[in-house]
């Protein structure tokens, strides 16, 4: 049945994603390719339309976190180098066989059980070592993989492919962790390589790395937040020239003149002042705005930022539009992203949340449909 969707959606603006990417591709020295993370459904942007967008700027190396998220851009066709970054759990070698995933691999355990997957097929498995060089995630620390180097070289079901590592403090210009954590990289791929390992791909660097870290002997850099418009960290923002590719809107459903005094929204945080005109919008928590933006969120609306009053609540938010003239039901008004000139950006809402642009951007519902523009692309 034909029907008129909820006047809320996410607008995903591929012209400033496409800048984005040229911003990153701009950091990334000629012997270096760029891998687009595209995990987390791109960080909330939709993984196949994004994954398709890159695609067609020429990107062919993309980086996911779980199967379930590898299988889904697979099954929209995209065949290109995909790597996981979230390992191989048991039972899932078979499927990373079958579609071609390379996985990264974090210890010796997953590389005994995907090399006899792969031997009892007769086949062989693309992999990423992964290396804990200072991050204290996951991942070889230099011990083990001393320990297990022997080994890995006689498992003929796998191919080394990559060699890859992941920085803690890159966002932190003056933090000495990043020099450290280069100087653990290079002394881990200096060991594979002496065992005969010479793998095709290597990579540390995430947005914050690629933008304020050298990595000469990296082939591959894997920006994930700075695509989508994000700072890698407040050390950036003279740094980088990025354009918010998310803008969240929603149509006022109902003006509201209410009481003077009468309370407004759970808890009655909020009251109506004299002469007030309260624009109710169908948006809430559910879809990630965030309740910590009761009484102090912002909305734009004709070149205004306005004041979100009262509690959020799980599907309908407030703001006070009583300085607005002539508004109107219907009347659009962004909550993230810009119009008319403003603009309320990832960094914004996160330093009002006390987080990162990334969990904002992955916190937007996933009932608010996502709309692509421009729609010829
Ligand atoms: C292993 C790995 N590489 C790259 C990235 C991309 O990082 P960023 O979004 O900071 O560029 C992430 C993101 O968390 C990651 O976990």
């Amino acid at each position: 049945m034909d029907y008129s969707p909820r006047p809320t959606w996410a607008e995903i603006d591929l012209d400033a994603l496409h800048h984005n990417y040229r911003q990153a591709l701009g950091c990334c020295p000629v012997n270096q390719r760029l891998l687009a993370v595209v995990k987390a459904d791109a960080y909330g942007h939709g993984a196949i339309p994004v994954t398709k967008a890159f695609q067609a700027w020429g990107v062919k190396d993309f980086a996911v976190a779980t199967l379930e998220e590898a299988l889904e851009l697979r099954t929209a066709g995209i065949d290109d180098r995909l790597l996981v970054l979230g390992s191989c759990f048991p039972g899932q070698e078979e499927a990373f066989l079958k579609y071609n995933l390379m996985p990264t691999l974090l210890d010796i355990e997953t590389a005994r059980r995907l090399n006899k997957v792969a031997a009892r097929s007769n086949q062989s498995i693309k992999v990423h070592v992964k290396v804990d060089s200072g991050m204290g995630r996951v991942g070889f620390l230099p011990d083990q993989l001393r320990a297990s180097l022997p080994e890995l070289v006689q498992l003929e079901g796998l191919i080394i492919e990559g060699f890859m590592s992941h920085l803690a403090c890159a966002d932190e210009l003056d933090s000495p962790v990043t020099t450290e954590q280069q100087g653990q990289f290079r002394m881990m791929l200096e060991m594979i390589r002496k065992a005969g390992i010479e793998p095709r791909d290597i990579h540390l660097n995430n947005s914050a790395g690629l933008s304020g870290w050298e990595c000469p002997e990296c082939t591959l850099a894997r920006p994930g937040i700075m695509l989508y418009g994000g700072l890698p960290g407040s050390d950036f923002s003279d740094k980088l020239d990025l354009h918010p590719v998310m803008h969240l809107r929603s149509r006022i459903a109902q003006l509201r003149q209410l009481p003077t005094g009468s309370g407004i929204s759970y808890g009655h945080c909020y009251h109506a002042h004299a002469g007030m005109q309260v624009a109710v919008l169908p948006i809430g928590y559910a879809d990630g705005y965030n309740r910590l933006f009761s009484n102090c969120g912002e909305g734009i609306l004709r070149g205004q930022k306005i004041p979100v009053i009262g509690r959020v609540c799980m599907d309908w938010i407030m703001l006070d539009v009583s300085n607005v003239p002539d508004i109107q039901i219907g009347d659009c008004i962004t909550l993230l992203g810009s119009a008319d000139g403003l603009s309320i950006i990832g960094d914004d809402w996160a330093e009002q949340l006390n987080t990162i642009s990334y969990e904002v951007f992955c916190r937007i519902g996933s009932r608010v449909p996502r709309r692509y523009l421009p729609e010829s692309a």
